[in-house]
């Protein structure tokens, strides 16, 4: 059984394929509603979700697995138990473990320990189910080898998956971050070692002519103290009316939320009619079902 834990994981012809799936189990979900019967989904959140949560849980559902959904007040990986020991126990029920945490560390662990495939539902590193469901939302735009994406803020988990997994399907990608918040130096050589284009700025101007614009949350969940001082550092990012209008008279605006309105995006943004993310938010159903396909395959 093959892991999700990072965007790159099925190469450049494996996501090519998973986001195509993502777009047929979207157009037929009745063609694909016994394809895991007799499975068990285990979904593990260490964090809050609403969208990972509700999406994850239905997409197995949906498709005839069962799913058991689990806290960190229950389980306590890594003080209750073991992250190894939660591993090696889980998987003697599951077929998946998909797990929302907060080191990517933990991933790995559990990868090594566990037979079962496991699916990063979000990490400090990356969030590979998001950026599947960005890319599919992406495509029903314009085609990605077409595309030139902005993602506007803090080079997090959220920017790191969508930025390789962008390069990787032949979008433009560019990222434009406050000094000091620039994404992690390794998933922007990632990015070009798999042949992709990627531009890291901290100039606005990173926005002009964008298909696409791109905002997260400036502090993301585990960064709250760091609010206060980060609304300042990021206020000229803020993906705001003057902002959105430097892209194309087309440009689609993408969020995965939540969202702290006010802050990195305004309402006239967020409620644009040009705004995709709630398009986005549904396209995360359709998504996880073909990553639970891929991992059987
Ligand atoms: N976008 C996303 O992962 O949302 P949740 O944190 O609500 O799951
Ligand atoms: N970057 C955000 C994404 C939430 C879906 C976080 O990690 O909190």
């Amino acid at each position: 059984m093959r892991d999700f834990l990072s965007v790159a994981d099925l190469g450049v012809d494996g996501l090519r394929t998973l986001v195509d799936v993502a777009g047929q189990v979207k157009s037929n979900p009745e063609r694909y509603s016994d394809r895991m019967a007799g499975r068990a989904v285990g979904l593990f959140f260490m964090k809050p979700s609403t969208r990972t949560r509700v999406s994850s849980e239905l997409a197995a559902v949906q498709m005839g697995a069962h799913p058991v959904v689990l806290g960190q007040h229950e389980v306590g990986l890594g003080t209750r138990e073991s992250v190894k020991d939660v591993a090696r126990v889980l998987d003697r029920y599951l077929d998946v473990l998909a797990f929302r945490v907060f080191s990517h560390g933990d991933l790995i662990d559990l990868a090594e320990h566990a037979n079962a495939a496991v699916i990063n539902l979000l990490s400090d590193a990356e969030h590979p189910c998001q950026a599947v469901a960005d890319l599919l939302t992406i495509e029903e735009h314009l085609p990605l080898a077409k595309a030139t994406v902005t993602y506007v803020g803090d080079g997090n988990n959220v920017c790191h998956s969508l930025m390789v997994g962008g390069a990787m399907l032949g979008a433009n990608m560019r990222v434009v971050t406050p000094l000091g918040h620039e994404p992690d130096a390794r998933f922007v050589e990632l990015s070009r070692l798999l042949g992709g284009h990627v531009e890291v700025t901290n100039d606005i101007a990173g926005v002009d002519g964008a298909d696409v614009v791109y905002t997260d949350v400036w502090a993301s969940m585990g960064q709250e103290s760091e609010q206060a001082s980060r609304a300042e550092t990021f206020a000229p990012y803020q993906v705001n009316l003057s902002l959105f209008e430097r892209a194309q008279p087309s440009a689609i605006f993408l969020h995965c939320l939540p969202a702290h309105r006010g802050d990195e995006v305004t309402d006239e943004v967020a409620d644009h009619a040009r705004s995709r993310m709630f398009d986005q938010a549904e396209n995360r159903l359709h998504a996880f079902k073909a990553i639970l396909l891929s991992v059987f395959e």
